[in-house]
């Protein structure tokens, strides 16, 4: 008989899917998005985006790998066989994400050395991360060490290697965290023109909903924003959370454990803004906060250096947070890879881990080299222009990932039906209260947004 591969218990499975979602995403991109688009209103939506959506999008990955035992590939074709193709193209998406993600571990890699080997303020330099990412050898190298790691957890195994792990990284990094968030909210600073600027006063930015200059337009754009973060920071539509559903027991309680999962990743994104808004605002003013996807590796360094001596201390124990953030959710990218071809050729996870492990090797210097030998600019639809590693993310998370929801809710929803999932978290006569909602969003909400979503992250909302 086939070894039966899966984690020990609930709170196994609940803290390595929490390890999948916790991420970069929540720790790099929610915050700047937060910023961007009026604090306490992003928020707002981004809560209620994850009571519904969030909700909906996960019991079904969970159920459906909980339900056929099966990661991806196979799981759709044993839902219903003209739909084989699904499972195809749910894998693309790690498959991409895979590229580029051991990649930006790397540069996490790069600045937690930096903090650990010298006093930081080289990283706070115009033109430190530009350089780094630019050079030809560095990025590969920093990648290697990251991506060995990555693949050294999947190597041991579910129990031994993801779950175990999990075990530890997960609390340690709720604690870093919130460490970081206490620490910033104590922060004051005056600038050279004599403005003093609290930590304080900076989570007040963070939390009230700024609406000036609010229009129907833009709360549309601020919707669709939070939106394609919750899939990102949900790990949900690539198959992973299947791939983690199917190694669950049939005795778990599958929506508490669900429930679980959206508190841990919602928390952890909540903390990371708590963390960062207000120390950038204290030492960077209001400006310094509009930095966009530069926050973390450009802006961030020049507020450790203008913390002082204790500024270094934040500095490696920030990049350790999100060391660990990155290395459990490329983990999960990568077993998810590597238990769907082990299913499918039917090899060892030693072999697997091998090949998928090339795999990973040689797109990831691709991606590093993006930067240099294979340099370009390429206008994207979504009106950014983009290099190689952004290539990969558009297409994985911008395209194939609202594709893959709409398509996941019509095959729920209208083909196989939403009892079908209801009647697997509820195997063991669990309560299900929002059951009903699961069927009115599955068949009628989540089609129509995952469309619109789409229609607008491709720009072909545009040519209509
Ligand atoms: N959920 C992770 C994050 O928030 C990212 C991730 C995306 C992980 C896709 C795995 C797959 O960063």
């Amino acid at each position: 008989m086939k070894k039966h591969n899966g984690f020990s218990g609930s709170l196994g499975f609940v803290l390595a899917a929490a390890g999948s979602a916790v991420g970069v995403g929540n720790i790099w991109r929610f915050p700047y998005l937060c910023a961007k688009d009026g604090g306490g209103l992003f928020l707002l939506v981004y809560l209620v985006l994850v009571l519904t959506f969030g909700f909906v999008l996960l019991t079904t990955d969970v159920a459906i790998g909980r339900r056929t035992k099966q990661n991806a590939l196979n799981a759709f074709a044993t839902l219903n066989k003209k739909w084989k193709f699904l499972g195809y193209l749910t894998f693309l998406v790690p498959t991409l994400i895979m590229t580029y993600y051991s990649v930006i571990g790397g540069w996490i890699v790069k600045y937690f050395a930096v903090y650990l080997v010298s006093d930081g303020t080289q990283a706070a330099e115009d033109g430190f991360f530009t350089s780094f990412i630019t050079a030809p050898v560095a990025p590969i190298v920093f990648m290697l060490l990251f991506l060995a790691l990555t693949a050294w957890v999947v190597y041991r195994g579910v129990e031994k290697g993801i779950e175990k792990y999990s075990r530890y990284i997960m609390p340690g990094l709720l604690l870093l965290i919130i460490g970081i968030a206490v620490f910033s909210l104590t922060l004051s600073h005056t600038d050279g023109n004599g403005t003093t600027r609290t930590g304080l006063e900076g989570l007040a930015i963070y939390l009230k909903p700024d609406l000036t200059g609010m229009t129907a337009k833009r709360f549309l754009g601020v919707m669709l924003d939070a939106m394609s973060q919750l899939f990102f920071s949900l790990s949900v539509s690539m198959g992973i959370m299947i791939t983690y559903g199917s190694y669950v027991k049939d005795e778990v309680d599958l929506n508490c454990a669900n429930n679980q999962i959206e508190i841990f990743d919602t928390a952890a994104a909540f903390l990371a803004g708590m963390a960062i808004i207000p120390a950038v605002y204290v030492f960077l003013g209001r400006e310094g906060m509009s930095s966009g996807p530069s926050l973390t590796f450009i802006s961030l360094p020049k507020v450790f250096a203008a913390m002082g001596g204790v500024g270094r201390l934040v500095g490696v124990l920030f990049f350790l947070a999100l060391g660990f953030a990155a290395l459990t959710s490329c983990v999960s990218v990568m077993e998810t890879l590597v238990a769907n071809c082990m299913e499918i050729f039917h090899k060892s996870r030693k072999e697997m881990c091998a090949i998928v492990g090339i795999y990973s090797l040689v797109t990831a210097v691709l991606i590093c080299l993006g930067y240099n030998a294979l340099y370009f600019e390429l206008p994207l639809p979504n009106d950014t222009v983009a290099q190689l590693l952004d290539v990969m993310d558009y297409i994985s998370n911008s395209f194939l990932m609202p594709f893959t929801s709409l398509l996941t809710s019509i095959l729920i929803g209208w083909v196989v039906g939403p009892k079908w999932i209801i009647d697997e978290v509820q195997k063991n006569g669990e309560p299900f209260g929002r059951a009903k909602l699961y069927g009115v969003m599955m068949r009628y909400v989540v089609p129509v947004v995952m469309l619109l979503l789409f229609l607008t992250s491709t720009g072909l909302g545009d040519l209509l």
